[in-house]
């Protein structure tokens, strides 16, 4: 069987970390984890005391500092020069930077490239904001995950994390270079009053749907 993505996409606490993860462990794939990615770019600014509105200085940093992308227990993982920043990348420092980084061409460019070459590593189960439109533009298996905004900030309470989310949406809708948008033959998935296992039904109805091989589902 050929290595399959499935891109999960989708604003900030829709569900797509616990939906992708949940999924690939079912499924036996590699779960990606790309918001992690890009919040280690976020990370290491405030390491280097780099300003991450100034994009100059963010592109020289990235010539500097090693992001070492790899896999463990079938997730994700990521390195800055050899260090795990672990629960870090979830602080309200890196909220409040990690939406400039991410429009910075230079930093999507070098964190794309990375997140294809998961796919030798095997089939994947990718979240983000653009893999369905951006990193992998050809695959059957596209999902948007929505929540209301009111939704999605309660979750976020309910884990004890601070998160201006909606400023957060804002700038990732409105950046220039692979805004969160619905990619082309995305299903839209509302689980604003769903359950993580009803998403994770309708995925698989999905996945179905469009062709998945019996292996990759297994049965
Ligand atoms: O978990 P949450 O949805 O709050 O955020 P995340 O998935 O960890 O992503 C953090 C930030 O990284 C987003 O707000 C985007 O600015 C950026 N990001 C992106 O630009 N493209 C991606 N594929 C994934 C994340
Ligand atoms: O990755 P993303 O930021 O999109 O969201 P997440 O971190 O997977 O989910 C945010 C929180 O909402 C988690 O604590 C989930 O358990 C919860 N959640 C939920 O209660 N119901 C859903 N249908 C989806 C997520």
């Amino acid at each position: 069987m050929e290595n399959i993505a499935i891109a999960i996409d989708g604003p900030a606490a829709s569900g797509k970390s616990t939906v992708a993860k949940t999924l690939a462990k079912r499924l036996g794939l590699i779960m990606v984890n790309t918001g992690a990615m890009y919040r280690a770019v976020a990370w290491a600014t405030i390491q280097k005391d780099v300003d991450p509105a100034d994009s100059e200085a963010v592109i020289k940093m990235l010539g500097e500092v090693e992001f070492s992308c790899g896999v463990s227990d079938n997730l994700s993982t990521i390195l800055v020069d050899g260090v795990d920043p672990g629960d870090a990348l979830r602080q309200d420092a890196v909220n409040q930077r990690v939406s400039k980084v991410a429009a910075i061409p230079e930093v999507r460019e070098l964190l794309v490239q990375r997140q294809r070459d998961y796919l030798q590593l095997g089939s994947v189960v990718m979240e983000g904001r653009d893999i369905g439109s951006v990193v992998f533009p050809d695959t059957p298996f596209k999902i948007y995950i929505d929540a209301s905004e009111e939704v999605r900030r309660q979750r976020r309470a309910a884990e004890g994390i601070v998160d201006e989310l909606g400023k957060r949406d804002e700038e990732d809708s409105k950046r220039k270079t692979a805004p969160l948008v619905v990619a082309e033959g995305a299903v839209k998935i509302d689980s604003s009053e769903l359950s993580i296992e009803q998403v994770i039904e309708r995925v698989l109805e999905i996945l179905k749907e469009r062709g998945a091989p019996a292996e990759l589902l297994g049965n």
